[in-house]
């Protein structure tokens, strides 16, 4: 079968790998038929993953076909077309147990990291009867695939830990496929004001299409002063941080109101300070959290009502014979105006 595989920093190729095979009785093997490329994907190939090793296929998000399953897996069987989650869970664990599946001791983010993933004709998925999804058949593959891990993620680590509520202001920051992700499903509670901030006015373009009352380009180091501004100098209720530079946790610190709660989501690579001197004495709580996708289900039950459309969150489509272009396009979306590219196998 055909698969992008990494090589190393910088190296990658699409090339031939034998097709996967059940390995364990809760294994299906799915037959790809929709598959995307994340932020996370580039981080690997800079060499930023320790834990993917050359010759690993990538790719940890996609919509397909069961081909197979293992003796132990009674909810799907071939043909069930689902919904992979870029978290693998057994659901026995201690830690799935507590809903954590990030934190599953035999899954967790593994899925093309750990093993070889879903830039590919096929894919074996462990844990499957926790780990897919059922696909409905009324539901679009494109919009599904959004499910895998952006929608999850900014709702999960952004929305649900950073508490926002009807009528609260809110201030995202990055404007990237997660930080839209957030704005997104940020609307499901109605707050009064969301206020995006980023340095590329095209992505604030996307994000006042998508409901932002009010976008800030932070180019010019005032960002904290407008959203002061725009809050009566009360601050923000919720301040999600959707980068994961130590510029845009120090802008979260500076718009925080009394009472609010800071929810980080950026993957860090480097320390960031924090201001407790000016924080101690305002109320505020600081969230982590890599996504669980224990909100997938009723994610997808939202997409299915029409409640949010995550499909305009695609700007480009290529096949899986062009997925090296994919890359190109993705990865220099500041000149590509990419969000998310769709890539069909
Ligand atoms: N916690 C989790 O489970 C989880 C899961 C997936 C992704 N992430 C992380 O979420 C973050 C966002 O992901 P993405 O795919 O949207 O990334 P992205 O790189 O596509 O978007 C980041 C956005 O931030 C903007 N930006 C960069 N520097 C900035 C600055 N100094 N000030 C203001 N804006 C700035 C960029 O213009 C861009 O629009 C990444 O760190 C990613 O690794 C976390
Ligand atoms: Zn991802
Ligand atoms: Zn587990």
């Amino acid at each position: 079968m055909k698969a992008l595989v990494y090589h190393g920093p910088g190296r990658k190729a699409l090339e031939a790998r034998p097709k996967p095979e059940i390995q364990a009785g809760g294994d299906a093997i799915v037959r790809m038929t929709k598959t995307t490329i994340c932020g996370t994907d580039l981080h690997i190939l800079k060499g930023d993953v320790a834990t993917c090793a050359p010759g690993r296929i990538l790719g940890h998000e996609g919509v397909g076909v069961i081909e197979a399953v293992g003796a132990g897996v009674t909810a799907f069987k071939p043909g069930d077309s689902v919904l992979i989650s870029c978290i693998t869970a057994c659901g026995k664990c201690y830690f799935c147990r507590r809903v954590m599946y990030s934190h599953c001791t035999t899954g967790g983010w593994i899925l093309g990291n750990a093993i070889d993933g879903t830039q590919a004709e096929f894919v074996r998925i462990p844990h499957a009867e926790t780990t897919l999804n059922p696909n409905p058949a009324a539901a679009e593959e494109e919009a599904l695939v959004m499910l895998s891990d952006i929608l999850p993620t900014g709702f999960e680590c952004g929305v649900l830990n950073g508490k926002v509520e009807p009528g609260s202001s809110v201030a995202i920051v990055g404007a990237g496929p997660i930080g839209l992700a957030a704005l997104l499903t940020a609307q499901f509670y109605s707050p009064a004001q969301i206020i995006m901030i980023d340095l590329d006015d095209n992505r604030l373009g996307v994000a006042r299409q998508f409901g932002a009352t009010h976008t800030i380009n932070s180019a010019d180091g005032k960002a904290a002063e407008a959203v002061m501004a725009l809050t009566g100098g009360r601050g923000v209720d919720t301040a999600i941080e959707a980068v994961g530079v130590p510029a845009t946790f120090l802008i979260c610190q500076d718009v925080i109101g009394p009472g609010g709660v800071i929810a980080n989501v950026g993957v860090h690579g480097s320390k960031v300070d924090l201001h407790l001197e000016r924080l101690w004495s305002r109320n505020i709580s600081i969230t982590t959290r890599l996504v669980d996708t224990v909100t997938t289900p009723m994610l997808l039950k939202t997409v299915q009502a029409g409640k949010i459309d995550p499909t305009r969150l695609i700007t480009h489509h290529f096949t899986l014979d062009g997925i090296l272009d994919a890359y190109e396009t993705f990865g220099h979306a500041a000149d590509t105006q990419a969000l998310k590219v769709i890539i069909t196998v």
